[in-house]
């Protein structure tokens, strides 16, 4: 077969560029190792920038997310006994969309049928091969058949456990790495939300969040060891301490139910340089993971996107190869203040094992200067509704 791109992973980056890539009339196959069924069971983050909520628009996909999404203006912190609500849209007139990851990957899935879209279902041994030639291919098998795609450029959007990054040999990759020393153990309960924006809480007893995903399905965080495991809590024992962890005013009225999903999530703050070798570009968990506490694993697999996109759009249509030259400085640029954020708002809100007196008194007194500071809430907002592409 032959096409002028591959894209390698059938997730929201994969789906969402292929998705623009067509409403341009730039042909791509997809390969994707699992099964849509599996791929859309998988239970994510829940807050989408502008500037996700802008490329589903380009996309044509974003009907259902202002029909069934919440624009949020702003959030709530507590810290011991206190708590105060940063206000995004008063500081940057900008609100965030919370709208299930899930819902953002099923709806491009729809459009990708709608439009024809070429994609394979469990594929095997994905290989890519000279990426650092003009005539890049990739290699797979299903159902044990050998089968090849020659095509112009290859996008990795196979996520953190995918083949695109190995591809590019170690020599050429420098990679930065950041495990935290605990996890979170999230919640999924047909429950109306505690409260009709997002609380963040940092409680002598770990960091605690509460989400949702519409006002009859609720999302619920507490951190936990990396030890720990989904089967050593009951959910009378999750909402136990998930009461102790929130503002009193909410632990009281906090509607509890059955889970219909438990899970923990290690915390992992994840950057590889270059993003592109040859004619193969990564995008999204390929190049970069961060830690959920900010929501901007998605948000910055977004913009990879939009910047390749726009790359690949400027080769076809001008002939220019200015943009996919540029694409990994100019992505990286952009993932690298992704990952500081996570960072600082992981580190803000989450009590680490190993955390001295002083560091306890740091992360007071941040949460103080937070509180009370107007430009301290500003530089947070901004970060949070999402950094300009
Ligand atoms: N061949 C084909 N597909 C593969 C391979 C492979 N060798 N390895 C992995 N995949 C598929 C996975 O099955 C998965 O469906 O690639 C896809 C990668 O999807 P994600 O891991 O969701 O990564 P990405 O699309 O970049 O999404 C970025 O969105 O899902 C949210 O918050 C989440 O940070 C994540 C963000
Ligand atoms: C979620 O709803 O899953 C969610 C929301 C905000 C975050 C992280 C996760 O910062």
């Amino acid at each position: 077969m032959k096409t002028q791109v591959a894209i390698i992973g059938g997730g929201p980056s994969g789906l969402l560029l292929a998705q623009l890539l067509h409403i341009r009339g730039v042909d791509s196959i997809l390969l994707e190792r699992k099964n849509k069924e599996y791929v859309l069971s998988r239970i994510r983050a829940g807050v989408l920038e502008q500037g996700l909520v802008n490329l589903m628009e380009e996309a044509g996909c974003a009907d259902r997310m202002h029909a069934e999404g919440f624009l949020h203006d702003g959030a709530l912190i507590s810290y011991g006994d206190e708590m105060f609500r940063v206000d995004f849209r008063k500081l940057t007139d900008t609100p965030v969309m919370v709208y299930g990851q899930t819902e953002v990957t099923r709806d491009l899935y729809a459009a990708r049928e709608q439009a024809g879209g070429k994609m394979e279902f469990n594929v095997d041994d994905v290989v890519i091969h000279d990426a650092d030639t003009a005539t890049p291919r990739v290699t797979y098998k299903v159902d044990g058949q050998e089968r090849r795609i020659d095509c112009d450029f290859v996008a990795g959007c196979d996520g953190f456990h995918g083949v695109s990054r190995q591809t590019i040999p170690l020599a050429m990759r420098r990679e930065y790495e950041k495990v935290y020393p605990f996890g979170w153990l999230g919640i999924l309960s047909e429950t109306p939300p505690v409260n009709h924006e997002l609380i963040y809480a940092n409680s002598e007893r770990g960091f605690a969040l509460c989400s949702m995903r519409n006002d009859t399905l609720s999302r619920y965080y507490i951190q936990c060891p990396l030890s720990d495991s989904p089967a050593n809590w009951t959910d009378a024992a999750f909402w136990d301490e998930l009461k102790r962890r929130i503002p009193c005013e909410f632990a009281d009225s906090l509607v509890t139910g059955p889970s219909i999903e438990k899970s923990i999530a290690p915390l992992r703050s994840f950057v590889t340089e270059p993003m592109r070798w040859g004619r193969l570009f990564l995008c999204g968990d390929a190049a970069h993971i961060v830690p959920p506490t900010g929501a901007k694993g998605l948000n910055t697999a977004a913009s990879d996107v939009h910047y390749l996109y726009n790359a690949l759009r400027d080769y076809y249509e001008n002939g220019s190869e200015a943009g996919i030259d540029a694409y990994s400085e100019k992505a990286l640029k952009r993932v690298w203040k992704a990952e500081r954020f996570s960072w600082w708002f992981s580190s803000l809100m989450h009590r680490h094992p190993e955390q001295s007196e002083f560091d306890l008194a740091m992360q007071t007194a941040e949460l103080e200067f937070l509180r009370s500071s107007a430009a301290a809430q500003h530089s947070m907002a901004e970060n949070y509704v999402g950094l300009p592409y």
